[in-house]
């Protein structure tokens, strides 16, 4: 349960929030609030738990109520992208929106952070991203962002999703991205510079199936990306490490992605640093505080 610490509320409290279904794991409520406590910032930050179709009802009625905006996560993404007045380029290359702002005109901005945290966190660990190949495993909506932000900075994009549709779908909407099969993951290896997973599976409580591919073909440069968090030592982190491979977990993509949401609905930097990720680390591997959400 995230400490209430010295947050008070009255009419000056700056309101954002997270809308997902379900909403009760995501750990933003406790990013954010935390940062709001360190920056000794009036505002608050809850999560909104609204059911599928019922996703432009509540952004209306929270723009109406005095919010500033909200993170957006699944299954909600699609449809964020669909009521936005104004979208960001961002949120125009990837097809997805997981923040929305609300404007002092009453309009909607929208934006997509995912590829741009994506890419940040890879940085923070002293790994450029600035050419090579990269393969994509998964075509989802944080599959369509990072793809869009990896090609922005020169790279060479394959990408490999179980249900070929949805990733000849991305390769249309995205210039440069080439199709893998699922299946023929494995042969496309050998060569890359990076292999970012952005399935579901090694999630927990999600998808445990097995990946299209052999580690010990890899190239002894490659860096293994895993987007998944929850656990933060995910069982292709664990494999990658086997082989001698570098690897980036997922929890610091979750705190690049939300500076952007927290800086426009707050009006500060938050401290992406050490702290917060010692915080959420802390909380992830504390059972109770998982169930609390
Ligand atoms: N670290 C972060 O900040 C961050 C940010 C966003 C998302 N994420 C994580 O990234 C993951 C994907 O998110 P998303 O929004 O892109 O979800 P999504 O749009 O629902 O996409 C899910 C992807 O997983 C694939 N998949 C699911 N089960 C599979 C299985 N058994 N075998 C092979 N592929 C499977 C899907 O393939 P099909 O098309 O074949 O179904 C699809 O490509 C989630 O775990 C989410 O928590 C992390």
């Amino acid at each position: 349960m995230p400490d209430a610490g010295n947050i008070r509320i009255d009419g000056h409290t700056l309101l954002a929030g997270v809308i997902g279904w379900p909403v009760a794991h995501s750990r933003s409520p406790l990013m954010h609030n935390w940062w709001l406590r360190q920056g000794g910032i009036n505002g608050a930050y809850v999560p909104l738990p609204v059911a599928p179709g019922q996703f432009e009802t509540a952004v209306r009625g929270l723009l109406a109520a005095g919010f500033r905006g909200v993170n957006v996560t699944i299954p909600h993404k699609e449809s964020a992208y669909r009521i936005v007045d104004r979208l960001h380029r961002s949120a125009r290359r990837s097809g997805s929106v997981n923040t929305l702002v609300f404007d002092s005109d009453g309009k909607i901005e929208g934006y997509s952070t995912d590829g741009d945290g994506f890419v940040a966190n890879v940085e923070a660990h002293g790994i450029a991203v600035n050419g090579g190949r990269a393969l994509l495993l998964g075509a989802g909506g944080a599959a369509r962002a990072i793809a869009a932000s990896l090609l922005d900075r020169g790279m060479e994009v394959l990408v490999a999703n179980r249900t070929r549709a949805r990733a000849d779908a991305l390769a249309a909407s995205l210039e440069g991205v080439v199709v893998v099969d699922w299946a023929q993951a494995g042969s496309v290896l050998p060569g890359c510079a990076m292999l970012v997973n952005t399935t579901s599976i090694g999630m927990e409580g999600g998808a445990q199936a097995q990946f299209p591919l052999d580690l010990a073909q890899a190239d002894p440069a490659l860096v293994v990306c895993d987007i998944v968090y929850v656990p933060r030592r995910t069982g292709l982190l664990e494999w990658a490490a086997g082989h001698g491979l570098r690897t980036v977990d997922g929890l610091g993509m979750l705190i690049h992605q939300a500076g952007l949401g927290f800086e426009k609905w707050f009006g500060a930097k938050p401290d992406i640093g050490p702290a917060v990720e010692a915080l959420l680390d802390a909380d992830l591997r504390h059972p109770r505080a998982r169930d609390a959400g």
